[in-house]
């Protein structure tokens, strides 16, 4: 095999700080845009990052049209909405308020409006046909509401794919939106459990992108142009991911316990965007796609501060509930890295051995879980024994990701990785 050698950095323009909303407007018209369309979820709309962000369009004489029927946690109906709404108007642009779903979602409507296609044909194989588009998207400035996703930064677009009952994404450097608005006085609302789990989400798309494999173990392409959107852990990718480590681990808890503290939700849009452009570039690994099927079996949990219409298992929270497990298993592969990341989240490792790397960083994780109010483990949110079929068979679509591990996981590796996330830690004694 001829290795890879060459790796690239991709990213968005972004404008970031407190009130840089009100810069929207000035920049969608710099953009070219006389007539956008916002994307936003019902509950977004009343808040004021979406006044602000329509305010200002009206101050650049901007047009657009709202479009508040985003789902959380988007599906392939949900997204089709969005299509339709893209397609009936005569829009030149894009321009998203919201957490993940709604930037996830305007990225979507974008892409089928502007290049039109049967729905599975740009999805990611091997659920879709991972056609390329023709050419570049219209301008979408995305203006993240969760600290977060770093969906501003990215070229993907994750979905539940309800027919199949599994989540996948739509990925694809034209997705990337033009710019990202990062202003961290549009977090202030978040409810406490929804910074929790966007919060978590960041730190496992750092320590998943820092300690994946690394993009020159990875066999060399042939045509540059299809070198893929996640490359594996290299130089550049390692910058914004660790910084990513370091910022969460040091404010996640404060952000979560008290939105009025401006130095936590400051820092943790800070690192929500630098892991963004690491994981964007290197990928993220079995934390995320062994929670694609956990999110797929919600059926009877609602957690605070998420809408009440359907069950949820958050996205972040289907992410965390199986990394303990994981970076447990997988550090033998990388143990240097996976000691260095519980370093970076500021355990004393002074003496600690390469043997004991897993399980200082996963007690790291453990503990933060508690701290931010997560369930201790899979069973708490409505997964039994007896879903473990399912979500071994919800992992095995997830190559795109899985292919990444530093450690190969087979079918009965997954297995075992789900059950022991059934219960994380154990109970304390009465
Ligand atoms: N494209 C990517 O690169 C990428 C990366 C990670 C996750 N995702 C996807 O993003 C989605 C999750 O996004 P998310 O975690 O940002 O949350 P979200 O967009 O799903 O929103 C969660 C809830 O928080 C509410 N909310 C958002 N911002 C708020 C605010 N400032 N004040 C009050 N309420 C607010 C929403 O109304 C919603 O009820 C999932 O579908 C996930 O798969 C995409």
């Amino acid at each position: 095999m001829k290795r890879e050698r060459i790796f690239t950095a991709d990213a968005s323009a972004v404008v970031f700080g407190p009130g840089a909303t009100r810069e929207a407007g000035a920049r969608v018209r710099a953009l070219g845009c006389r007539n956008v369309l916002v994307v936003t979820d019902p509950r977004v709309a009343e808040l004021p990052p979406v006044t602000a962000a329509v305010t200002s369009l009206e101050e650049a004489g901007v047009a657009y049209e709202l479009f508040a029927d985003v789902r959380v946690e988007p599906t392939d109906a949900s997204l089709r909405a969005a299509i339709e709404a893209a397609v009936a108007g005569a829009f030149d642009g894009f321009v998203s308020v919201g957490g993940g779903s709604a930037i996830d979602t305007a990225k979507v409507a974008n892409l089928y409006s502007t290049w039109p296609e049967e729905f599975m044909a740009y999805v990611y194989p091997p659920l879709g046909q991972g056609k390329q588009p023709p050419g570049p998207l219209k301008p979408h400035v995305a203006i993240p509401t969760t600290a977060g996703t770093g969906s501003e930064t990215t070229g993907n677009a994750v979905f539940d794919l309800a027919s199949a009952h599994v989540k996948t994404a739509i990925a694809n450097r034209l997705l990337r939106p033009s710019l990202g608005i990062v202003d961290p006085e549009n977090t202030r609302t978040m409810p406490p459990m929804v910074a929790a789990c966007s919060g978590l989400d960041v730190l496992c798309h750092a320590l998943e992108s820092y300690t994946a494999i690394a993009f020159d173990e990875r066999e060399a392409v042939t045509d540059p142009l299809k070198r893929t959107v996640y490359q594996g852990a290299n130089p550049m990718s390692d910058v914004w991911s660790a910084r990513a480590i370091e910022l969460c681990a040091a404010n996640l808890v404060r952000a979560v316990h008290d939105p009025a503290d401006d130095e936590a939700r400051h820092a943790m849009c800070l690192a929500s965007t630098a892991a963004g452009i690491g994981f964007g570039n290197a990928g993220v690994t079995l934390p995320h796609a062994m929670s694609y099927p956990v999110s797929a079996l919600a059926r009877n949990f609602f957690p605070d501060g998420y809408p009440t219409g359907h069950a949820i298992v958050p996205h972040g929270m289907s992410v965390i509930l199986t990394a303990p497990a994981i970076f447990r298993w997988q550090a033998s592969a990388k143990p240097e890295r996976h000691l260095e990341a519980a370093r970076l989240m500021g355990v004393d490792i002074r003496g600690a051995s390469l043997d004991d790397a897993g399980e200082i960083l996963s007690d790291a994780l453990t503990s933060l879980m508690k701290d931010v109010g997560m369930p201790n483990g899979l069973n708490v949110v409505g997964i039994v024994e007896a879903d473990l079929d399912a979500l071994v068979q919800g992992t095995l679509p997830q190559s795109r990701i899985t292919q990444l591990a530093p450690r190969p996981a087979s079918e009965s590796d997954y297995r075992d990785l789900f059950a022991a996330s059934m219960t994380i830690w154990s109970r304390e004694p009465l």
